[in-house]
Parts: C-alpha cells; sequence; structure tokens
C-alpha cells in the first residue's frame, strides 16, 4: 500500500490516481502514527507539505526504516529543492504536474524497497506478492463488442476504487485509445527494445493515464509495429501489470494469435463476448471447444451476451443451448453505445444510470482481486503446442 501525504483532497485525488491507489493521510504526525503500526514500503508527500518537516521524516526513515521509500512531490522543482531533497535521502522528487512520471517513480521505489530487503537480509513487507486478477475480454468474431466490453469494464472497476490497467492486445487495430479520447503517446511498441529485460519500471513507463483513474497500456499506432512485439513480451508484462493493480483487463483481436494465448496462460477470468447472431454464437461453440482443447479451465469463464435484444429473436437461454454453457450478463443493444464512441467517452462515464452501465457495472462488481491461481502451466502449453499444430496442418 502507498501512503500519500497530502492535506487538499483535490491534489489527493489526482495524485493517488497517478500513483495507482494510495491511503491517504493529511499530516506527516498521522503519518508517523500509520507506520507504526504497518510495514508499507511507500510514502508520497504531497506538494502542500512543508519541504522542512518533510526533509527531517525522510532522513530519519533512511537510517530507522531503510527499506521505505520516500517520494516527493512539488509544485516547483529548482535545484534548492532538489539539493534538500538530496540531502535528506528522498527517493525521487516529481513536479505536481508530470503524474505519469510519478507512478513511474514509485514503481521504481518499489524494486528499489525490495532489493534493499533482500540486502539486508530482511523479510519482505508481505508474505505473498501482491497480485492482482488478469481479466481477458475475447470473442472469435469481430466486432462482437470484445473493446466495448473492456473498455467500460476498466473504467467502472477504477470508478469504484479498484486500480485497474487496461491492455489493448489488438496490436494491428487497437481501438482503446480510440474509445476513450486518449493520444497514444507511449504504446506496447516501446516495450519491445526491453522485451527481454523487461521489468516493473519498464512495465509502469508503458502507462498513459486516463481522467477516469483507469490506466491503459495502448497499442501500437502504426500496424506495421504490431510485427515487432513478441509475445514473450505479454508474458513478462501482464504478471508485472498484475503486482502493481488490483485488476488487469485484456482487450484482444477477434482470433487466437500468439499474443492472445499468452495472455491467456495468465488470465484468471475469460470473458467470451458474442451477439445473439447466429454467426457469432458459431464462433463462441467454437471458441469454447478450442479453449476446452487448451486445458483452459471452464469455471474461469464467463459469456457476455453483447447488444441483447428483445426483437432479435435469439435470447440468452438460446444462446446457453447453442453452445452449452450459460450467458453471465446480458449488455442491452442501444444507440448510446455508437454515440458514446463518437464522444470517445465509455458509457459508464457518459450515462452512468443506462441499462449498459448497469449490465458492465454488474460484470465489474463480480471481479476482485484475490484470484485462484492460475491453471497448470504445463499441461496448458502442451495443448497449446497440440493446436499449433493443428493449426499448421490446416
Ligand atoms: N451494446 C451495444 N449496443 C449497440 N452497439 C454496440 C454495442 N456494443 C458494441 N456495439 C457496436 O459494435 C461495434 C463493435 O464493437 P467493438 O469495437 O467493441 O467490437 P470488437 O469485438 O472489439 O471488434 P474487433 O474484433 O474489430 O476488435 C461498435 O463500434 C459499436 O458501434
Ligand atoms: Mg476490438
Amino acid at each position: 500500500m502507498t501512503i500519500l501525504v497530502c492535506s487538499d483532497p483535490r491534489s489527493a485525488d489526482v495524485l493517488g490516481t497517478a500513483v495507482g491507489g494510495a491511503h491517504v493521510v493529511a499530516h506527516l504526525g498521522a503519518l508517523r502514527r500509520h507506520l507504526s503500526d504497518s510495514d508499507d514500503e511507500l510514502v508520497v508527500i504531497g506538494p502542500d507539505i512543508d519541504l522542512a518537516a518533510a526533509s527531517e521524516f525522510a532522513a530519519a526513515a533512511r537510517v530507522d526504516r531503510p527499506a521505505l521509500g520516500v517520494v516527493l512531490v512539488r509544485h516547483r522543482v529548482d535545484t534548492g529543492v532538489l539539493g534538500q531533497a538530496l540531502r535528506a535521502g528522498f527517493r525521487e522528487v516529481v513536479p505536481a504536474h508530470e503524474t505519469q512520471r510519478l507512478g513511474q517513480a514509485c514503481v521504481a521505489s518499489r524494486a528499489l524497497s525490495e532489493q534493499v530487503r533482500r540486502a539486508a537480509g530482511l523479510t519482505p513487507a508481505t508474505t505473498e506478492r501482491r497480485r492482482g486478477r488478469i481479466v481477458t475480454v475475447f470473442g472469435g468474431k469481430g466486432g462482437a463488442g470484445k473493446s466495448i466490453v473492456a473498455t467500460n469494464l476498466g473504467v467502472a472497476l477504477a470508478q469504484s476504487g479498484t486500480t485497474a490497467c487496461l491492455v489493448d492486445l489488438d496490436l494491428a487495430f487497437g481501438d482503446v485509445a480510440v474509445l476513450l479520447g486518449l493520444f497514444p503517446e507511449r504504446t506496447l511498441a516501446d516495450a519491445v527494445p526491453m522485451a527481454s529485460s523487461l521489468d516493473a519500471a519498464g512495465a509502469a513507463s508503458l502507462v498513459t493515464a486516463h481522467a477516469s483513474g483507469l490506466h491503459t497500456v495502448l497499442a501500437p499506432a502504426e500496424p506495421r509495429t504490431a510485427e515487432h512485439v513478441p509475445a514473450d513480451l505479454v508474458t513478462r508484462l501482464l504478471p508485472l501489470l498484475a503486482e502493481r493493480y488490483d485488476v488487469v483487463v485484456v482487450d484482444t483481436p477477434p482470433a487466437f494469435t500468439e499474443h492472445v494465448l499468452a495472455a491467456l496462460d495468465a488470465t484468471d477470468e475469460l470473458i467470451l463476448v458474442t451477439t445473439p447472431e447466429v454467426p457469432s454464437i458459431k464462433n463462441l461453440k467454437l471458441t469454447l471447444q478450442t479453449l476446452d482443447l487448451l486445458g483452459h479451465p471452464a469455471d474461469r469463464r464467463r459469456i457476455v451476451l453483447n447488444r441483447a435484444d428483445a426483437q432479435l429473436e435469439i435470447d440468452a437461454d438460446d444462446v446457453a443451448q447453442m453452445v452449452g454453457a450459460s450467458v453471465h450478463t446480458e449488455v442491452p443493444a442501444d444507440r448510446t453505445v455508437p454515440l458514446s464512441i463518437n464522444r470517445g467517452v465509455p458509457v459508464v462515464l457518459d450515462q452512468p444510470k443506462h441499462p449498459v452501465a448497469h449490465a458492465i457495472r454488474r460484470i465489474a462488481a463480480t471481479l476482485d482481486s484475490r484470484p485462484e491461481p492460475p491453471p497448470d502451466p504445463v499441461r496448458h502449453r502442451s495443448a497449446r503446442r497440440g493446436l499449433r499444430r493443428k493449426a499448421a496442418v490446416r
């Protein structure tokens, strides 16, 4: 848990989001009280806290509690502030408006704390490493609504106070940036040079924050760049993100690509999106059969019937009968969805009381951050090899 010292609620809100969720205390006295009773390893000191008092705290912590990282946020960072911060032993000094950098500084500080603990022979702060839930949104048919579900789900989670990161694995034609009205300044393409050595700080450097508090790792802006993103990168990236966020949502292309298979290996919950149309339901059935072949456990799948419409004569029961598995949630068809796309504002933000938003929040409410252990990787991998062989024969 990150402890944020900040007496201004608005700054606390912005900074808390930037660090991926924090316990906020209003002054240094409250911080000392909190720390006396916890083994937290990261303190962020907000720009409204007096520098001299903050420096005194950091200098004392360096001696009394060397594994504790203290990051200082200031409205203005000049040589005077930097000098004082250096003498006091702050891990980093970050300008208040550079929220992205603050997130990265926190990840780097946590990694350093772990090194300090290991070097000092101390036990880890928590006996178990924190591990958020990886939720992949998939569907074998293009246009079923995977990206709509994934983006709205990510925002709904962030709004509920869950720290969430949405990864766009539709590498060639990913829509997450457009659906959230984000500019893809950093994307998965930036991870290519550090693919084999990606660490927590590297993963954090890929993140683009959305105003809702949702963090994202966007798909490359150029479809051609997608070819250079190795599947191994996904294998490294998702668990790193899961250490930082309560839930990592993964949006996917409509095919079992190498990247999707890598994501499935790490997935705790799989959301399968279909529409009430025969081709989409047929593909759902094929997808379920393929997942069985891959050894993916059926109890970790949820079927979402998107664009449900009473006039279409195919309802959730019909879908369940056709595919042999029940529908978890129905998301109604409504023109508010394309309208929200054109505005670049997800429905859960734009129209939080709309039935589409309610349906998405129902899905979000059933996802918590305590996953079952991931599926047996050996069984999983051998099934994948079989699948690849079959694909090669075709
Ligand atoms: N519940 C809904 N009601 C009305 N329209 C919807 C709904 N869900 C999705 N759509 C429409 O379907 C289109 C496709 O949705 P989306 O992009 O989420 O599909 P996708 O499965 O991610 O597609 P792709 O496989 O191409 O990535 C959207 O542009 C939107 O207009
Ligand atoms: Mg999509």
